[in-house]
């Protein structure tokens, strides 16, 4: 490295350890978070910030991928120099309360036209509909190789507006759908409803019920024959606590199954959207929650995916409550 590279660096490396504030008494941040705000602050991320703010205005105007990460990346530089990433949710409550108010929150859309989309959800377009109906082939399938029988009774955790549990219960099983918003619950119901309306029995109830308490307010229905979670364990406040509540509702030999939960990269890629909507999204170390489900007395856990764990790909596990 030449003399040039010290006459260049050496202003921003004194912005970035602080000598600036040394003497205004304010206590020093760390050099990561001085880098980060000197980043977010420069005309290299500029077109990344008014991605983001124009995002801010509306969280529906047509992004690409490229997009996405430059703007998301803007938004990760500019937190970490404010100190709110990694993001590090303390209070239950709030938590819980931007999960509630998930469809009054959307910046740009109103909440009729949210509970409208998710009325019709997964037939949004080819793309998703092609994604959530082979979400759902697998989750069939892994039901069927782990000998769930096809009537049997199941439970679902963060259930939003109820489409997984509506195709289940189609398919023939009992199906309870748990979330925390009351809005999910009322588009769940017109979902109970439209079974009936097609002379099918009435094998699908919704509740609303936290995950991390779920063994409390279900405790009346009987214990399940499997117990699962799709997308949802990672907005949970306590991930860990909700693996303890979902073990206690299954029958001895009942499975849990936690499909498609993200991989510890997610938090990079959602931080956005969690910023925006206000909701609570991480990612996920598959090795915490094999060891969370072994804690909760769960066995024969088997990782359906990612045999090798790459930190990006999503969780699907599943771990079995002994038979006796
Ligand atoms: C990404 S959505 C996925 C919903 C659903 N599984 C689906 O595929 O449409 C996450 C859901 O988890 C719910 N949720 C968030 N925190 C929760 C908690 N602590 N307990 C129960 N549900 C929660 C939210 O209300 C939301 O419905």
């Amino acid at each position: 490295m030449g003399p040039g590279f010290g006459l260049l660096a050496g202003p921003v490396l004194e912005r970035v350890r602080g000598k600036d504030m040394e003497t205004t008494g304010k206590k020093p941040t760390s050099w990561t978070r001085r880098v980060a705000g000197w980043l977010a602050g420069s005309p290299l991320t500029a077109p990344g910030r008014r991605l983001m703010e124009a995002n801010f205005r509306d969280y529906h105007m047509p992004m690409g991928k490229a997009a996405k990460v430059m703007a998301g990346s803007w938004l990760i530089l500019r937190d970490h120099a404010d100190g709110l990433f990694p993001p590090s949710f303390e209070d239950q409550q709030k938590a819980y309360q931007g999960e509630i108010d998930y469809f009054a929150s959307i910046p740009g859309a109103a909440r009729e036209r949210m509970i409208a989309d998710h009325v019709v959800k997964p037939f949004w377009n080819s793309h998703s509909f092609g994604k959530y109906a082979a979400d759902v082939a697998r989750l069939m399938r892994v039901f069927e190789d782990l000998g769930v029988p096809p009537d049997g009774r199941l439970l679902e955790l963060g259930c939003g507006c109820g489409w997984m549990a509506e195709f289940l219960a189609i398919r023939g099983h009992d199906v309870t759908g748990t979330t925390i918003a009351s809005d999910d619950v009322g588009i769940g119901e017109k979902r109970v409803d439209a079974l009936v309306a097609r002379g099918l029995p009435r094998r699908l109830r919704f509740r609303v019920a936290p995950m991390e308490t779920v063994d409390e307010r279900v405790r009346d229905l009987g214990p399940f024959d499997a117990t699962f979670v799709f997308e949802a364990l990672h907005h949970a406040f306590d991930w860990r606590k909700s693996i303890q509540s979902a073990s206690r509702t299954l029958k001895p030999g009942g499975w849990l199954v936690l499909a498609n939960e993200p991989n510890l990269a997610h938090t990079f890629v959602s931080y956005r959207v969690g910023r925006l909507t206000n909701t609570h999204e991480i990612g996920m170390s598959g090795r915490a929650l094999r060891a969370e489900m072994r804690s909760a007395g769960l066995g024969d856990i088997r990782v359906l995916q990612p045999q090798v764990d790459n930190r990006v790909t999503a969780h699907w596990v599943a771990g079995k409550r002994p038979s006796r």
